[in-house]
């Protein structure tokens, strides 16, 4: 086995991002502000942001915490208003969430009353499915996530890592143009986590879909990305957008090359906040008192 992988000298990656800016956009913010009152004040959190993301693509968002990420997802996915500007998709401004943007969020969790079948069940029925052809449809996702001894388990007889899968699972079976994505491994350890991205990576090189993954692990990012959009904090814009030239299929032992670390030095560097882009709200954070009943003695 070779511990050392190198870095594959085919891989063209001119040709392989030029290939991409063909294909169509699908998903376009334009001038996309978000303003929320904190204590009284106005507080510009997103400003004007603007951005491409082509068919197929897997995007990654990082920064700071605070700096907007998942208040940009949220209003990607439908669930919040936003001050101004536009997002469209497939060239049409959305209203409200729907089934062509999936999403799994770290917070957004499976229905607990349901099991895992009729979790997945959910969005079929929803859209106007017979039972028997949302049964069917769940099946077939259930058995791409490998979870078909568990269909009839409730949520809480899972694992993280399997609850992410139904997630993953129930947003695909509405056949959703594009798969959003916050934070879905954060929760994980890191083992049942790579093993996460693995089974992501396998998912979107086989099925037709636009990823875009808000992380805070900056491996995790250029392991995944096609491209990674770094986000700087109060107020939100966008830093830099940087192509990840690594070659596919990505292995965690690409993470021991050379061309991995110089971009992962980049990565830190872009998202290591400068004074004036830390979140307001982080520098509030009060000084821990000395609980009196600690003790001092080993
Ligand atoms: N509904 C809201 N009302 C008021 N302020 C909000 C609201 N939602 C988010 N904020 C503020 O907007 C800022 C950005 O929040 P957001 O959750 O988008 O950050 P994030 O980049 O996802 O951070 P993290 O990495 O910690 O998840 C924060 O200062 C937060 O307090
Ligand atoms: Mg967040």
């Amino acid at each position: 086995m070779n511990h050392h992988p190198q870095y594959a000298t085919d891989f063209d990656a001119n040709a392989y991002f030029n290939a991409i800016y063909q294909r169509p956009i699908i998903l376009e913010a334009k001038k996309l502000s978000q303003i929320f009152k904190y204590q009284q004040q106005e507080r510009t959190v997103l400003k004007q942001i603007d951005l491409k993301i082509h068919k197929r693509e897997f995007i990654c968002i990082i920064g700071p915490s605070g700096c907007g990420k998942s208040t940009l997802s949220r209003i990607v996915a439908g669930l919040d208003p936003y001050s101004s500007g536009e997002i469209l998709v497939d060239g049409t401004k959305i209203h409200g969430p729907s089934p062509e943007r999936g999403m799994v969020f770290q917070g957004y969790t499976l229905f607990p009353w349901k099991t895992v079948k009729e979790n997945v069940m959910f969005g079929p029925l929803m859209k106007g499915s017979s039972n028997p052809v949302a049964e069917a449809a769940a099946r077939e996702w259930i058995n791409i996530i490998g979870l078909e001894k568990y269909e009839n388990q409730y949520p809480h007889q899972l694992s993280g890592g399997m609850k992410q899968r139904v997630a993953i699972a129930r947003a695909l079976v509405n056949e959703p143009k594009i798969l959003l994505m916050d934070e879905p491994f954060g929760a994980l350890d890191p083992h049942t986590r790579q093993k996460m991205q693995k089974h992501l990576m396998d998912l979107w090189q086989n099925i037709d879909i636009t990823i875009i993954f808000v992380t805070h692990d900056m491996d995790e990012a250029i392991l995944l990305a096609d491209r990674i959009v770094a986000l700087k904090a109060n107020p939100g814009e966008i830093k830099e957008i940087i192509e990840v030239n690594l070659p596919r299929p990505r292995h965690p032992e690409l993470m021991t090359t050379t061309e991995f670390k110089n971009l992962r030095k980049r990565v830190d560097f872009l998202v290591h906040a400068q004074e004036d882009e830390i979140d307001p709200a982080l520098e509030d954070l009060p000084k821990i008192p000395r609980m009196t009943q600690v003790s001092t003695h080993k």
